[in-house]
């Protein structure tokens, strides 16, 4: 029988129309956002610069805009997305703030937007362009073009807020998400003034269950409504290249992003596939449950080009690979790649030190394959990104 599993919206796109509803004059209904925290860490810091964002059984609603200086420090939390698209929006809006976040946060580079911003008349203070940052009100000069240095829709995105007035066009050879720019075409397009806009179900989140129906014998799952985006397919379409039983059904396109029902079926015959570097900017969340992938395969894999990885939440490659190894995984990192060598007997004996949500999640998916069990200790994190990831997964094996 095939089990029918609904999943939040995308954490990407939740933050992005939220910031976009308190910039915008239209009236927007967000149905289906994401119920992450780091999307809270979004709300809060918009609400003190006078949106008025209210979630309300499943949807959101907003009936202010952005419109003054903060008198408290913006808190960002663990949200990367948060701290770096604000910091956009609000130099676009000529606000004055103080940005800040946890203490993963405050340790990643924020240079990949002050530098652009600055560029564009941005006037801020910070020690080392980390977290915090003091935003001061500055007027934006606009530019026409801007050339992406490093592979970061965040910064893109920054970019594209902190010129919502004044549209620059972006050059991308990365190929990074763009989420941004679909949205922002999809209202330019749209004369509406209260537009009702759903958000796609998490395609991030969603690889962590379709890695565990893969392996767990007699998974038989429809995932419905997924996001559908060629920028962040990599996941499921090098899956698909393994021939992984992975199906896309009744593929349609709302709001200028494409969405679909994903058909999961229980089958670890997977055959090797080299996944080539400009692909990983489509997969740069999965890694860590790639990895996992790769662990009960039966022949040898290697992922390069992965030094963004080593600025996330946290330094994901060195994380993954302590993390797989207490499973006796044979991986083992150099540089910017890893290397994983699943000839091993494999035991469910990860012991989650990790605080980065994605590790945790990619540890108890290894965990849970093996043994088939849920682990007691829950662990709180995961609710930075995909707060029904234990309710989603216990359902796998029951
Ligand atoms: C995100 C972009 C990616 C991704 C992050 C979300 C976004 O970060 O890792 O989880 O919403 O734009 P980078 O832009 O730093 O690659």
């Amino acid at each position: 029988m095939i089990s029918v599993i609904n999943i939040k919206g995308d954490k990407s796109i939740t933050h992005r129309i939220i910031m976009l509803s308190s910039i915008i004059s239209n009236d927007i209904i967000i149905k289906n956002p994401s119920n992450c925290i780091d999307v809270l860490s979004t709300i809060d810091a918009l609400n003190l610069c006078g949106a008025n964002i209210i979630i309300n059984n499943n949807e959101i609603t907003n009936n202010s805009k952005v419109h003054k200086n903060p008198n408290s420090i913006l808190d960002c939390g663990n949200s990367g997305t948060t701290a770096r698209l604000l910091i956009g929006l609000l130099f676009g809006m000529g606000i004055s703030a103080t940005i800040d976040g946890d203490s993963s946060l405050r340790s990643r580079p924020m240079d990949r937007v002050l530098d652009p911003l600055e560029s564009m008349n941005l006037k801020y203070k910070s020690l080392n362009k980390k977290l915090p940052v003091h935003l001061y009100s500055s007027k934006l000069n606009p530019k026409n073009t801007y050339t992406l240095k490093v592979a970061s829709a965040q910064v893109k995105s920054s970019i594209l807020f902190a010129s919502f007035n004044n549209p620059v066009k972006i050059i991308d050879k990365f190929g990074t998400r763009d989420h941004t720019e679909r949205m922002f075409k999809f209202f330019k397009n749209n004369k509406e003034h209260r537009i009702e806009y759903f958000v796609p179900g998490d395609i991030s989140n969603a690889a962590f269950i379709i890695c565990a129906g893969i392996f767990i014998k007699d998974s038989n799952f429809l995932i419905k409504n997924v996001l559908f985006n060629e920028s962040r397919n990599g996941f499921i379409n090098v899956l698909k290249k393994m021939n992984a039983d992975i199906f896309f059904k009744n593929v349609t396109e709302i709001q200028n992003e494409k969405v679909c029902d994903i058909l999961v079926r229980y089958n670890p015959n997977l055959i090797p596939y080299q996944v080539s570097d400009n692909i990983i900017v489509k997969m740069i969340d999965e890694i860590p449950i790639l990895a996992v992938v790769y662990c009960f395969v039966n022949f040898k894999t290697s992922l390069s080009n992965l030094s963004e990885l080593r600025i996330k939440e946290s330094d994901r490659i060195s994380e993954i690979c302590s993390h797989l190894n207490r499973g006796n995984v044979d991986i083992i990192e150099k540089n910017e790649s890893l290397y994983i060598n699943p000839d091993k007997k494999l035991y469910n004996t990860i012991n989650i030190t990790s605080k980065d949500h994605r590790i945790i999640m990619a540890c108890e998916v290894f965990n849970l394959i093996i043994s088939k069990k849920i682990s007691k200790k829950q662990h709180s994190e995961v609710d930075i990104s995909f707060p029904d990831f234990y309710k989603i997964i216990s359902n796998l094996v029951k």
